[in-house]
C-alpha cells in the first residue's frame, strides 16, 4: 500500500527527532520529547485515524487569551471540565453535562464537540442529529458496542468511558441540547494534487511546522484547521479545510447514488440531500475523517450498535478508496 502519510510514521525515530529539532511554529517552538517508537497504523485509513506523531509538542496557551469577534478574555490553560465558550450568543444555554460534565470520567461534551456541536475531525459533529439517534449511540457506547479500529487513537476511547458513565438523565439533556442546534458549513472541501507536509498533533493533522514543502496527496484526505492557533484555543467559529484527491468528489457522488455496485443509494435511509431521516443520522457536510472512520468501524464490526445492521450490506464491499470517495463527496455537501 502506498499511503504517503505512512512515511511520517515509519520514518526512523532518529531522523524524525533531528527533523523536529528545527521546527518552529510562529513564535512558538515545537519542543522535542523523548524519542518514541514509530507507530504502526492498525487500519488502511491512516489519514482518518489521526495518531499523534511522536515528539511533536505544540506549546499550550497560557494566560489571558482572545479570539476574533469575541469580547471575552479567557484564561488558559483550561481543563476538560471547563471548556472555553467564546461565543455564548451562538447557542442556547448549555445543560451542566454539556458545559462542565463531572469528574472523573464525564468530561464536558463541549470540550470536544464544542458548545455549538460542530465538532472536530478527531471527534464528531453532533449539531442537528436527532435526539433518539444521540441517545442510541450513548447506549451503544455504554454497552461497549462502539469501539475504534485504531486503538492508538485515544479520543474514541475517552468517548467510550463517557458513554459508560453518563446517567440516563444527562443523556436525555445532552441529546435534546445537541439535537436543537443548527448544523452549519464547517469544512471547506478542496480537490488538489498536492498538500502541505503534515504531522499529527492533538489527534489532528496539522501542517508540519516550519516548512512550506508540499507533497502528493496520494490516497488520502487531509483535514486540518483553517487557523491552527484559533482551533487550539477551541474557537467554535474557526473552521476546517479538507484536501481531497482530484476526482474523488465525482466518484463519491456516483457511489452514493447507488451507481457503483452498492445495494442502495445512501439517500434511501439518510434522506434526500443526506440531511438525515427520522432517527437515521444526517451525513451532509460532516467531517470526512469522521465519516470514513465510521464506515471502516462498521465494516470491521468495531461498531456494532443496535442499528448498525442496517449498514452491514452497505459497507460490506467498500474498499478504502470507496470510503475515501464517499467521505469526500458527503463532506462537500451543504449540511
Ligand atoms: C474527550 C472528548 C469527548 C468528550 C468530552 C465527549 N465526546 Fe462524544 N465523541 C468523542 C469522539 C472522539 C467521538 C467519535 C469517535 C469515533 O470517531 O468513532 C464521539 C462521538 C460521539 C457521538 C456519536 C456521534 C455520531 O454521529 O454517531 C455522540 C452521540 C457523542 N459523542 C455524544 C457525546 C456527549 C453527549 C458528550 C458529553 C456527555 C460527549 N460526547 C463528550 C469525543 C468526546
Ligand atoms: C438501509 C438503510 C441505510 C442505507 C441504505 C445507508 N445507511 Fe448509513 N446508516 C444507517 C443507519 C440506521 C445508521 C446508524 C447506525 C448505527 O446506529 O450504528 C447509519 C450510519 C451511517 C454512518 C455513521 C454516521 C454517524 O453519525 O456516525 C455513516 C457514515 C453512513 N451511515 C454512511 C452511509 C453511506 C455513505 C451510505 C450509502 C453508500 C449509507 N450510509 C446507506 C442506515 C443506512
Amino acid at each position: 500500500m502506498n499511503y504517503s502519510g505512512f512515511r511520517i510514521f515509519t520514518m526512523q525515530t532518529r531522523t524524525l527527532s533531528l527533523a523536529l529539532l528545527s521546527l518552529t511554529l510562529g513564535a512558538a517552538t515545537a519542543a522535542l520529547a523523548q524519542p518514541a517508537a514509530p507507530v504502526q497504523p492498525q487500519t488502511p485509513l491512516t489519514w482518518a485515524y489521526g495518531v499523534n506523531t511522536p515528539g511533536v509538542n505544540l506549546p499550550a496557551a497560557t494566560g489571558p487569551q482572545h479570539v476574533p469577534d469575541s469580547k471575552l478574555e479567557l484564561v488558559f490553560p483550561r481543563d476538560r471540565f471547563s471548556p472555553p465558550d467564546w461565543h455564548p450568543e451562538d447557542h442556547p444555554a448549555m445543560p451542566p453535562v454539556v458545559a462542565s460534565g463531572h469528574a472523573p470520567q464525564v468530561m464536558a461534551c463541549a470540550y470536544c464537540h464544542l458548545p455549538n456541536g460542530q465538532g472536530r475531525p478527531e471527534n464528531a459533529s453532533l449539531a442537528g442529529l436527532s435526539a433518539d439517534y444521540i441517545k442510541q449511540q450513548l447506549a451503544d457506547y455504554r454497552a461497549s458496542l462502539r469501539k475504534s479500529a485504531e486503538p492508538q487513537m485515544s479520543p474514541p476511547s475517552l468517548m467510550q468511558a463517557i458513554g459508560l458513565n453518563t446517567t440516563a438523565e444527562e443523556a436525555e439533556q445532552a441529546a435534546s441540547y445537541f439535537a436543537g442546534l443548527q448544523p452549519r458549513r464547517w469544512i471547506r472541501v478542496v480537490e488538489t494534487a498536492s498538500v502541505p507536509e503534515t504531522v499529527v498533533s492533538g489527534w489532528m493533522y496539522i501542517p508540519k511546522p516550519g516548512t512550506a514543502v508540499k507533497e502528493p496527496i496520494a490516497n488520502r484526505i487531509l483535514e486540518m484547521p483553517e487557523n491552527l492557533e484559533r482551533t487550539e484555543l477551541r474557537d467554535s467559529r474557526s473552521s476546517f479545510v479538507a484536501y481531497v484527491p482530484v476526482g474523488s468528489i465525482a466518484r463519491g457522488k456516483q457511489l452514493a447514488n447507488g451507481n457503483g455496485g452498492l445495494a442502495s443509494a445512501c439517500s434511501a435511509c439518510h434522506g434526500a440531500d443526506l440531511r438525515g431521516l427520522g432517527p437515521v443520522p444526517r451525513l451532509a457536510g460532516r467531517s470526512p475523517s469522521y465519516l470514513a472512520r465510521q464506515l471502516y468501524d462498521l465494516q470491521t464490526s468495531n461498531r456494532k450498535g443496535l442499528w448498525s445492521p442496517l449498514m452491514t450490506a452497505v459497507v460490506a464491499k467498500l474498499t478504502p478508496e470507496d470510503m475515501l470517495a464517499l467521505a469526500a463527496y458527503i463532506a462537500s455537501l451543504e449540511p
